[in-house]
């Protein structure tokens, strides 16, 4: 396993921490160990579907030829879908990439329209947006993909249409070549309009549940028709497997991270996670993060059927930026939080900070350093303050932010959530609670067959 990615949990101990703080009772290695144990044995009876993704060779192959062909033809691609069907993609975009309009590739070379298409992820359906997107790009230079595992989520249908329409009025015939749908490989509305407009289709497995798809088709087609190396998202994931079979704590991160954030939340009532994301770069990733521990956890009922209502809170934060903003809160708020951070060993570039005006304090110590140094230096000294004060926090530290390690870096935060939903004994992988705001969504819009449900809750 090539992946230096490691999980120091020292601050959220008692030897640290104090009260607030877990020991040696709280890790609770024996049901680590049957985490570990069932998850394998779901695995064997091909039932943890995210795990096989990094082997999916002909799927990687097909998304390669398909965007390799497809790339020289646009500028921009449009992502139509929502929650997990687009967070995935959006997270590697902008850990690989960097944020808009400051876009490089990983090794730090500026993003032109030729060599990486834009990724717009069309998620929320704002009109606003909506129409200035529509009025930005230019449908003969665009691809659209078309992302829904159940092939009928509202957001993603109305926005399909849209963009469906706004394609055809500039390529007539010639849409269905800049359409590229991903959905289930079995049902849905998506696969059968697909099938009739033949456009190019790409699967996400059945046993892989939408936030965890970034490594399927869902996550890789956009990211190769941008230009990411989703060879290498691969081969990271493929390595963080095999950390995330080891049975103990030391060699296997996500495991040590699930037993001390669910040891957190129930025996500490930290019921609130903050992901303090020190890089601009890690901020998509910590948004996905959220959805999938959120999704995941928060449950009502256990597999034995009692009312547990489960579920830590994820808080995405961005350091440098909240220690301006939520940090007071974090250091003398309510002890009901922890705090992870997420760093990068090296950033993407160096900058020097010059030497000038020396003759003022706040200039002269500053002058001749390294840009790196202080934003280093102010995420140790926010871990020590809420350290000192008590605050329980671990740290997942990156070496580099490149396809391979983010590939590695998001299958292990699968993994740590599919321990925890063993620790807390709830199924991770269903969402049962969404259902009914999507029921009466659809009754209100007048969907056959849902009339009567806003009638019912009497929802005007
Ligand atoms: O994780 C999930 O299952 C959800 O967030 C879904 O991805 C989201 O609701 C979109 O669903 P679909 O992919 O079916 O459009």
């Amino acid at each position: 396993m090539k992946s230096e990615i490691s999980f120091d949990y020292k601050n959220t101990l008692s030897s640290a921490v104090g009260f607030e703080g877990l020991d040696a009772t709280h890790l609770n290695t024996r049901a680590a160990l049957e985490a570990v144990r069932t998850l394998q044995r779901r695995a064997a009876a091909g039932k943890l579907g995210f795990a096989e993704l990094p082997n999916d060779r002909a799927t990687l192959k097909a998304v390669i030829e398909f965007a390799e062909k497809m790339r020289p033809a646009i500028d921009v691609v449009l992502l139509i879908g929502i929650g997990g069907s687009a967070l995935g993609a959006h997270a590697l975009d902008l850990a690989v990439r960097g944020p808009r309009p400051l876009q490089t590739d990983s090794a730090g070379r500026r993003r032109t329209k030729r060599s990486m298409p834009m990724l717009v992820v069309l998620d929320n359906i704002d009109p606003g947006t909506m129409a200035a997107a529509l009025e930005k790009f230019n449908p003969r230079r665009t691809a659209a993909c078309v992302i829904t595992k159940s092939g009928s989520t509202a957001e993603t249908m109305a926005t399909f249409l849209i963009v469906h329409e706004w394609l055809q009025a500039a390529l007539g015939k010639r849409t269905r070549e800049r359409i590229v749908a991903i959905t289930d490989p079995q049902e849905g509305d998506l696969l059968a309009i697909a099938n009739k407009e033949r456009y190019q289709l790409f699967f996400i497995p059945r046993n892989v549940g939408g936030r965890f798809s970034v490594l399927s088709a869902a996550g890789l087609v956009p990211a190769a028709l941008v230009g990411l190396d989703v060879r290498k998202l691969l081969r990271g994931a493929a390595d963080a497997n095999a950390l995330c079979w080891q049975e103990s704590l030391e060699a296997n991160p996500a495991l040590a991270s699930a037993i001390v954030h669910h040891a957190l939340d129930t025996t500490k009532d930290k019921k609130i996670e903050v992901v303090f994301a020190y890089s601009s770069y890690l901020w998509g990733a910590a948004y996905w993060y959220c959805q999938l521990w959120a999704e995941s956890l928060g449950k009502e009922i256990d597999r034995k059927g009692r009312k547990v209502e489960a579920g830590q809170t994820p808080v995405p934060a961005l350091g440098v930026t909240d220690q301006h903003s939520q940090l007071q809160l974090y250091m003398e708020g309510p002890r009901d939080k922890m705090i992870t951070f997420w760093t990068a060993e090296r950033s993407r570039a160096e900058v020097r900070i010059p030497r000038a005006f020396s003759e003022y304090d706040s200039c002269k110590y500053l002058g001749g350093r390294k840009l790196s140094e202080l934003f280093r230096a102010e995420r140790i000294a926010t871990e020590a303050a809420l350290t000192q004060a008590g605050r329980p926090n671990c740290r997942w530290t990156l070496p580099w932010l490149d396809e391979y390690t983010l590939g590695a870096f998001l299958q292990m935060l699968e993994f740590q959530t599919a321990f925890a939903g063993e620790l807390y004994n709830l199924d991770a992988f269903d969402q049962p609670g969404v259902e009914l705001a999507k029921t009466l969504t659809y009754s209100l819009m007048g969907r056959q067959g849902y009339q009567q449900y806003a009638r019912r809750l009497r929802v005007s």
